[in-house]
């Protein structure tokens, strides 16, 4: 994040003010799309600094074409107006939208922190696993936020660049520039990020499982402090071995190329994500073991709940010894009170069963148990690199389908 420029791309004095209430003190970075400001809200005079911060972008308007200019500040009214709908923690919250003399300006909240390619190029080394997988979780439930809303929003543009973390470790999204509602008839808006954008995006058909396949991008990335190949992401763990084998997997899943390889929503890969951190022992246990056990607990677990069965179904059949009324109340009562344990104990025997299965396909299970699976990616890897070559030219969203904003 670049600071300190005395004047601004137009060589304007700082400070200015903007709409009669935006002061702007200083530039803070330049994105492919515009110019970010740091500003402060003159309407809040009382307040001291920290709290009257703001951000403000500015579009930038050097485009050589006509139709250029014309599209990306459609985008930029589609960023206002997506932004303006939605209401998460995570999500960097709109104050303003105008435009002046000519300009286009978005006001927004600050974010006190740094974005995820300027950490992990600051510190030149990847982060740790645990980090990592706790932004995931939150982007997770930004993700689930945004694919649930009415109407749902694909982001579209999940990338480190647009990922910010503030001082307190919390996740904010930026960058609301090419995300918009998913009209699943007619997105055929072509608008991608080499590296992080799936296929799918290719030929416009984003859905939520496209941010899925970028957050798994962008995984890779904090983890391996290496971008992501296009439309074909390796194993992390083959470049960075400290990473588990699990986490390898979530990541090889969550970008397959054939989205129904991956993880069809941002809650089912969370569920993934937090299964590890707690399950952190049992990754270490060798699989042939973890294998076995697994079979011998299955096979038990399902003995048992025959046996249990076989009980349930004598004691339905049996009948109260007719003594006396209290009696047979009495007896009623029991029995139902022991049924219900029975119940209780064969639900619980039946959840402990499907966790063990599924613990085993999770750290044990190696691609070639999970014939889906092992077709998805054979698949994925002949499709070829370089379909696309007009797209891969640049690592910004490039807006190349003016009929897609429609
Ligand atoms: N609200 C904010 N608070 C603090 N910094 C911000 C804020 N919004 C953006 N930034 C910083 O400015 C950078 C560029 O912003 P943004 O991604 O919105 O612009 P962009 O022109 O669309 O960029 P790009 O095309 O490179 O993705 C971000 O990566 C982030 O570091
Ligand atoms: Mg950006």
């Amino acid at each position: 994040m670049d600071t300190g420029y005395i004047t601004d791309d137009n060589d304007r004095a700082f400070p200015y003010v903007l709409n009669r209430r935006w002061e702007v003190v200083d530039k803070l970075g330049q994105g492919g799309m515009g110019t970010v400001f740091m500003a402060r809200d003159l309407n809040l005079p009382n307040l001291n600094d920290q709290k009257r911060a703001c951000v403000v972008k500015q579009l930038r308007d050097d485009f050589f074409r006509e139709e250029d200019r014309e599209k990306a500040l459609q985008f930029f009214f589609r960023e206002a107006q997506v932004l303006a709908a939605l209401n998460h923690p995570n999500i960097v919250r709109i104050l303003d939208f105008f435009t002046e003399e000519g300009k286009s300006f978005l006001v927004m909240e600050y974010v006190q922190g740094q974005n995820l390619h300027e950490m992990v190029m600051k510190r030149q080394e990847p982060f740790s696993e645990e980090m990592v997988v706790e932004w995931a979780v939150q982007i997770c439930d930004v993700l689930h936020y945004l694919h649930t809303h009415d109407p749902p929003v694909i982001y579209r543009d999940l990338k480190p660049s647009n990922i910010m973390i503030d001082v307190h470790d919390h996740v904010k999204l930026v960058d609301f520039g090419i995300a918009r509602p998913f009209e699943e008839s007619e997105d055929n808006t072509h608008v991608v990020s080499q590296g992080y954008s799936p296929p799918e995006q290719y030929w416009g058909a984003a859905d939520p499982r496209s941010d899925v396949y970028a957050l798994g991008c962008t995984m890779y990335f904090l983890l391996t402090g290496e971008d992501p190949a296009a439309l074909n992401v390796a194993s992390p763990k083959a470049v960075n071995p400290d990473i588990s084998d699990h986490i390898d997997e979530v990541i090889q899943r969550s970008t397959q190329q054939d989205v129904w390889g991956r993880f069809q929503s941002a809650l089912e890969m969370k569920e993934l994500l937090t299964y590890n951190v707690h399950a952190g022992k049992k990754e270490q246990q060798s699989k042939p073991v973890l294998a076995i056990v697994a079979g011998v607990f299955v096979t038990a677990i399902f003995l048992g709940g025959l046996m249990l069965s076989a009980k349930l179904h004598d004691q339905s059949e049996m009948q109260p010894a007719p003594v006396d009324q209290y009696r047979d109340l009495e007896a009623n009562k029991n029995l139902e009170a022991e049924k219900n344990k029975f119940l209780e104990d064969k639900r619980r025997f039946e959840k402990e069963k499907r966790e063990l299965m599924s613990n085993f396909l999770n750290l044990g299970g190696k691609k070639e148990d999970m014939p889906q699976q092992a077709a998805t990616t054979s698949a994925a890897k002949k499709l070829p690199t370089m379909a696309f070559p007009i797209y891969e030219q640049s690592d910004e969203a490039a807006i190349t389908d003016p009929d897609g904003l429609n």
